[in-house]
């Protein structure tokens, strides 16, 4: 961007949250984006803690999740001298503005969610944390505490946007205008990769029924293999892009390949043809293996003196805290708070 260009870039922020283990899929469809499109926006790249604990956690991994999460975002190319890495909860305007915009929040439209529904059917009834309600409320302060523009998400994740730009709009209605109103980033659906094993499903990072389910960022060559071989497929033989939920695990394979390797579809359907699902297979074990090396040999040298992703996350945080402290203070000063005395 020309310094000549008085516009200002319009900004992004976007989280994943410290819990289970990042794969391809978010590689595809979210990491490599944000990456490719960091310098085209001011980008704002958090890990989200705060929202790992709204599901039973192990306190004993929370930090080292943490850390993990942060060091695979640098590893898949997002640049800390371009985009502001940090951790949620090291910047605490995030909890208290989520408490403000909880008190404008119609309770209703929390109940409403279909992610609370799906995981507080998942718990006891008795054991569902109230932050779990209160998720989309926390999110909404994410984004709204850096007046983003765009949010790059994946689809699920479409109805937290539209809830945020609800409570933006009833806040800015109430006390004047002082939220950005964001609009949702949704990769094409050919970025949504979805499981091995029950490839009508999404593939979920945090999904542990089946070691077959998911291709992890930090896998070795030898298990992405094992599990790209046991992948389902059906009992067909050819190898096309498809709609039919019947031939999902074939086309999701596909759908890998043209992924990882930016081929057109017609160039990938004649080189498959007439070669057998177990050549695809081992066509998307190579791909796979060449996108995740430098990824893996990047994110050994990050992690390998530790101090080294703490002292970016620290230079993150106090970028991050600069522009949310400003926006806590103007919602506040909105709300009618007394300002503190010095
Ligand atoms: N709920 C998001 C997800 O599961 C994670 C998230 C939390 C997030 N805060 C955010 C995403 C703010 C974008 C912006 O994918």
């Amino acid at each position: 961007m020309s310094s000549s260009n008085s516009k200002k870039r319009r900004r992004v922020l976007s989280g994943v949250q410290p819990s289970g283990n990042l794969t391809i899929g978010n590689y595809i469809g979210a990491l490599s984006q944000w990456a490719r499109e960091q310098h085209n926006y001011e980008s704002f790249f958090c890990v989200v803690d705060l929202h790992a604990i709204t599901m039973p956690h192990d306190p004993a991994l929370l930090g080292a999740k943490t850390r993990e999460v942060a060091a695979l975002y640098l590893a898949c190319g997002i640049d800390p001298d371009v985009s502001t890495v940090f951790v949620q909860s090291h910047v605490p305007a995030h909890s208290e503005l989520t408490w403000l915009l909880n008190c404008i929040t119609p309770i209703g439209w929390l109940y409403r969610m279909t992610q609370f529904k799906d995981k507080a059917a998942k718990q006891q009834q008795e054991s569902i944390g109230m932050g779990l309600l209160d998720y989309p409320v926390l999110m909404a302060a994410d984004i709204l505490l850096y007046q983003a523009d765009a949010v790059p998400v994946g689809e699920d994740q479409r109805q937290h946007l539209e809830i945020t730009r609800d409570i933006a709009q009833r806040f800015n209605h109430l006390f004047g205008d002082t939220f950005t109103i964001p609009e949702a980033l949704i990769p094409p659906s050919g970025a949504r990769v979805k499981a091995l094993d029950n490839p009508t499903a999404k593939m979920s990072k945090s999904e542990t029924s089946s070691e077959y389910h998911a291709v992890y960022l930090l896998d070795p060559p030898d298990r992405v293999k094992k599990k790209v071989m046991r992948a389902v497929t059906d009992s067909g033989h050819e190898i096309r892009f498809s709609g039919d939920p019947e031939r999902a695990g074939v086309n999701n394979l596909l759908e890998l390949y043209e992924s990882l390797t930016g081929e057109s579809r017609e160039a990938i359907e004649s080189f498959f043809e007439s070669k057998g699902y177990g050549s695809l297979k081992k066509a998307v074990v190579e791909v796979l293996n060449e996108t995740l090396a430098p990824i893996q040999q990047r994110y050994n040298d990050l992690t390998s003196d530790s101090s080294y992703i703490d002292s970016l996350l620290a230079r993150g945080t106090a970028r991050a805290a600069e522009v949310a402290n400003s926006t806590l203070e103007l919602a506040r000063n909105r709300m009618g708070y007394l300002k503190p005395f010095s």
